[in-house]
């Protein structure tokens, strides 16, 4: 009988590995740069075109390799990271499998370059699984390998490729989720000559939450630590009272490799249940570590799961631990917040009418009726957004697609349709609450001027500066009566890059003089002069913004307390609905 069962050649085999190793784009980004932290990189630079799809660069600053290394390196199994069964019980580099390489290798045209310290370099070409050929080449320490044309030879998985915008979707999260993972190495992510990603070398998990999301989110979290039977948990979560508001984030690290799992999520808000509204979704970004063995990080293809030996153990620990953190809290949080902006809170919370900067209802309704779906999208999202995306699909997060139109409204997607926001109004909000804030701590940050300015002022104008000086001064305005009608403007704050001090602090004055409907509501002299200063000082409309910036306005808004409207009472989000889409463009019915 002729024999029926037979070995599969090494290209083919590969092939199918790759299958499960390289589902998208994306999984070429995460894996290369998993390779370029685990070679103790301090820089790793990405560089997509068309969602990865056409390439994807990533350049390192790590160990790099020599020649032999190289060519090894593209074989099945050939790893650094593992020799012995018992190394994967604690295993903490993200590799062990040796196989992302030649998995991606199989299914592109790879390009590997990388230098050892002092050494030659080697360049291997690799098409569709087969070494082309490996010469030498000039290059510093580090490694950079370019993927293209991903699943040129396999034009079956190439027609699941989602579109180019939502694949850099997917790669922005997987590197947020890594630059979590990793807090000391630079990362750097370029989307067709777009810089998405700036993230410098951060010494703690605040830093690198504020340059993700901004000091506003950061603000919004608690630290976190505990610790029994050797399963500790640390990181940053919600405060109670932000859980509902900002956009929710959520990331797991066991060993330092992200994870999902459902179950942990739902233990962490467990621990929220008597201090947040029911639904509310608080942000979690939880580091646990258990004993050796006690985690299998083998279980699932592209690693995206783990499997612990007693599960509800590590359940019980994570919900300790959010419960320590948000006890701890609630009883210093009353203490430190003063009068003002907790009102604002409570009122709206309790449904109770809406203080006088807003028109009667209307914030408290909007609220009710869309929350901004900016955040990553949660595990049990994930699930149901499910089919085609693999378990381990990356959260999408929306707000990385901003686009501003006519330089002065700012579109994202969401999950039900679109929003856009006006990024004067936006802006305004952010000021007026960032300001009221201050006025309660230590008052505004300022800068000193190189070149003291001089205004010469009206008789009326004169005694508001000298009325409000020690208003002006919390508010970053360092402002001297001179006598004769005229000040002396010191220092200044610098609320964003495009900021004209003397024009607003003339323009703040004059108002505050003459008096308008907005001072007229205020009610009191902190509010009187937040308001202007909002009103004068934000971004104005037809100012074109930077990618971060936009992103930056957007973190910050939904970091208010009362988003919804500027110091007007006017909006400052419009919503477009898909449905609404699909019916002006006659789709519905
Ligand atoms: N950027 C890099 N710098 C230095 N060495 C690297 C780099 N990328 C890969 N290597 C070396 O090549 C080997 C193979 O990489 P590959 O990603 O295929 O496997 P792995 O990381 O060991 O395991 P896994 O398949 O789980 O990722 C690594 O073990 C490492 O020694
Ligand atoms: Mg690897």
């Amino acid at each position: 009988m002729p024999r029926r069962i037979h070995i599969l050649p090494d290209t083919l085999a590969n092939q199918i590995a790759a299958g499960e190793v390289v589902e998208r784009p994306v999984s070429v980004v995460k894996e290369l740069v998993e390779n370029a932290l685990d070679a103790a990189a301090t820089r790793v630079d990405v560089v997509v075109q068309n969602g990865g799809k056409t390439e994807v660069r990533v350049a390192d600053d790590g160990t790099g390799m020599n020649r032999d290394d190289a060519l090894l390196a593209m074989d099945r199994h050939a790893t650094s990271k593992i020799a012995r069964e018992e190394d994967l019980r604690s295993v903490r580099s993200f590799g062990f499998r040796g196989e992302a390489l030649p998995s991606i290798g199989s299914v592109s045209r790879l390009t590997l370059e990388t230098a050892e310290a002092g050494d030659v370099g080697t360049r291997v070409r690799v098409s569709a699984g087969r070494i082309l050929g490996a010469e030498d080449c000039a290059r510093q320490r580090g490694t950079t390998v370019v993927v293209r044309n991903l699943f040129f030879n396999v034009p079956a998985r190439a027609k699941f490729l989602k579109s180019a915008a939502v694949e850099t979707r997917a790669v922005v999260d997987a590197l947020i989720s890594l630059g979590l993972a990793n807090l000391s190495a630079a990362l750097h992510l370029e989307s067709n000559g777009r810089n998405l990603l700036d993230l410098p070398p951060a010494s703690d998990l605040v830093e690198r939450v504020a340059a993700l999301w901004g000091d506003a989110f950061a603000g919004e979290l608690i630290p976190l630590a505990h610790e029994v039977d050797g399963i500790t948990v640390a990181g940053l979560v919600a405060r109670p009272d932000a859980a509902s508001e900002t956009p929710r984030r959520v990331h797991l690290f066991v060993a330092g490799r992200p994870f999902n799992n459902r179950g942990l999520v739902h233990a962490a808000e467990q621990a929220y249940r008597t201090t947040v509204p029911s639904g509310a979704r608080p942000s979690l970004l939880l580091y646990l570590d258990v004993p050796p063995g006690a985690v299998d990080v083998n279980v699932h293809p592209s690693k995206a799961e783990v499997r612990f030996r007693d599960r509800a153990a590590v359940e019980q620990a994570v919900e300790a631990a959010v419960r320590g953190a948000v006890a701890t809290l609630s009883s210093a949080a009353t203490l430190d917040r003063t009068p003002t902006l907790p009102q604002l809170r409570r009122t709206r919370e309790a449904g109770a009418p809406t203080p006088s900067t807003e028109p009667p209802g209307r914030a408290a309704n909007q609220l009710a009726l869309f929350v901004p779906t900016l955040g990553p999208l949660d595990v049990e999202e994930q699930e149901a957004a499910g089919e085609g995306e693999g378990a381990d699909a990356v959260p999408m997060e929306s707000r990385y697609a901003l686009w501003q139109v006519h330089d002065t409204y700012i579109l994202a997607e969401t999950r039900s349709g679109l929003i856009i926001i006006d990024q004067h109004s936006a802006h305004e909000r952010i000021l007026f609450e960032g300001l009221m804030r201050a006025f309660d701590g230590g008052g505004e940050a300022s800068q000193r001027l190189l070149f003291p300015l001089t205004l010469r002022l009206s008789p009326s104008e004169y005694s508001v500066v000298e009325d409000l000086q020690p208003l002006f001064r919390q508010a970053g305005f360092e402002v001297e009566p001179f006598g004769g009608r005229t000040v002396i403007v010191h220092s200044a704050p610098n609320p964003h890059p495009y900021f004209d001090a003397e024009r607003c602090l003339r323009d703040m004055i004059a108002e505050l003089a003459e008096g308008s409907e907005l001072t007229r509501s205020a009610t009191n002299q902190y509010e009187r002069l937040a308001k202007t200063f909002a009103c004068k000082g934000a971004i104005k409309a037809g100012q074109q913004l930077a990618p971060q910036e936009m992103r930056r306005l957007f973190d910050e808004l939904f970091g208010t307390e009362l988003p919804y409207h500027d110091v007007h009472g006017r909006p400052t989000i419009v919503r477009l609905s898909l449905k609404e889409l699909e019916r002006r463009f006659g789709r519905s019915g």
